[in-house]
């Protein structure tokens, strides 16, 4: 099995994701965040927020909506060519993306010969209106980075930002993705996490923020636990006409380097279109200089999805432990979906039970906290590490006269004596 098999497996069974409506066979490039998937994706969320919001005074969010004004799409350029070259199997008619064939001169499911490549735009098409026939066809966003470019008269005149600033958001975009794949790497319903920064119109400055941002983000993904010997930039060849610079941050999986992250630097190609389409003034006033002028952007633009997937693929682990072999992920405390799991030594003595679950509701006051009493010890640990769960504390006899319990570290697999006292110290500590 390869890596992208095995998370696939492990996350299934372990309630990580599912297949997206999979008791009607399912429906391509969906997938559902199950109870430790849907934690470990508002854990990331959440240090997203805390790196680009909370810690700092030039960054505001947003939280802008799915569906847009249909000429958003025509001024951003996503209705005339946004859209992926795709050939059809003459034969069995099975479509493929051109530039991901290794072998673009017959089909790779029947030998058939291909058609000319034929651009296929990926906008998700929906109908708004009440009356069939006078239905508005517009789009469900391609990228989030719309909803923040439309808004930057609005974010300046409301709030107190000054250039340079950025605006954050985490969002749902869609994309009619012609061929869905590596699990949830390329789906058609993702969340994106992104940073317009909006910089003076100056070559020096600008390239200056592309690369701060370059590194600060590579930096977040180190920060979290990411191994980096598994992280690469990666320059873009081929620049799109307007853009000055642009890098991906590559993950390594399995051996492949794959995309999970783009930053571009945008020029002021975003709102300068945005002002021809909407005869909007996008300018922005500059105090110091009393100039007018329309702002660049230095955008961040990561996929939620890909980093779940690959913060994954990067914490697990197949171990031997004596003649046994575990599977665990090594995630970091702060994104691991359970701070903890709490366990009463055994089930049917009350007094232990009693006592680890005011142990286990007090923790819960604060983290997502797991509890079990099911089966033995061993089996519980081995539940834990594959949720990636870095503490099990659980409560035996001596706890009742001691008041102390035994926590076990997933990655060292050592035991310690914690005061009940202690507990919360003892996590909060291994959180930093
Ligand atoms: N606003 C710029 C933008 O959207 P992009 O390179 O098309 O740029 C940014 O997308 C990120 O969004 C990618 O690096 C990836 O992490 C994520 N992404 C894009 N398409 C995706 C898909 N079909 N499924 C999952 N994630 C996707």
């Amino acid at each position: 099995m390869d890596i992208f098999e095995k998370i696939t497996a492990l996350a299934k069974r372990r309630g990580f994701v599912y297949p997206g409506s999979e008791i009607y066979g399912g429906l391509a490039g969906t997938w559902d965040y199950g109870p430790l998937g849907v934690e470990l994706k508002r854990n990331l969320k959440e240090e997203f927020w805390k790196f680009s919001v909370k810690s700092r005074d030039n960054i505001v969010g947003i939280d802008a909506a799915i569906i847009m004004n249909p000429k958003v799409w025509e001024a951003s350029g996503h209705l005339a060519s946004f859209s992926d070259p795709l050939v059809e199997c003459k034969k069995c008619h099975h479509r493929f993306r051109a530039d991901q064939l290794e072998d673009a001169s017959k089909c790779p499911d029947c030998g058939g010969e291909f058609t000319e490549p034929k651009q296929f735009n990926l906008m998700v098409e929906t109908y708004l209106g009440v009356v069939e026939g006078e239905k508005t066809k517009t789009y469900l966003r391609g990228e989030i980075t719309q909803g923040v470019h439309v808004n930057f008269k609005n974010i300046i005149s409301s709030t107190r930002v000054k250039l340079p600033f950025g605006v954050a958001q985490v969002g749902k975009a869609f994309r009619n993705e012609i061929t869905p794949g590596g699990f949830t790497f390329r789906s058609r319903e993702f969340e994106q996490m992104e940073i317009q920064f909006y910089v003076k119109p100056d070559e020096e400055e600008s390239m200056k923020w592309f690369e701060y941002w370059k590194e600060e983000r590579k930096k977040w993904y180190l920060s979290l636990g990411m191994r980096e010997e598994n992280l690469q930039f990666k320059k873009h060849d081929q620049l799109a006409h307007y853009a000055r610079a642009a890098y991906d941050i590559e993950y390594n999986a399995g051996g492949e380097w794959k995309e999970m992250e783009g930053i571009h630097h945008r020029g002021d190609w975003d709102v300068k279109q945005h002002e021809a389409y909407s005869k909007q003034d996008m300018t922005y006033f500059d105090e110091e200089t009393k100039e007018r002028y329309l702002p660049w952007t230095i955008e961040t633009s990561g996929g939620v999805d890909r980093a779940a997937l690959f913060f994954l693929m990067d914490a697990y682990r197949e171990e031997k432990v004596g003649e046994d072999e575990r599977v665990v992920l090594k995630l970091h405390p702060k994104l691991a979906p359970y701070k903890a799991a709490v366990f009463p030594l055994l089930a049917n003595k009350p007094q232990l039970v009693e006592y680890a679950r005011k142990i286990y509701g007090d923790l819960k006051n604060e983290w997502m906290v797991a509890w079990d009493e099911r089966g033995n010890i061993g089996k519980r640990y081995r539940a834990q590490d594959e949720a990636g769960t870095p503490f099990c504390i659980t409560v035996d006899f001596d706890s009742l006269e001691k008041d102390d319990v035994t926590i076990r570290d997933r990655d060292l697999m050592t035991q310690e004596r914690v005061k009940v006292t202690d507990i919360h110290k003892f996590i909060a500590e291994k959180m930093k």
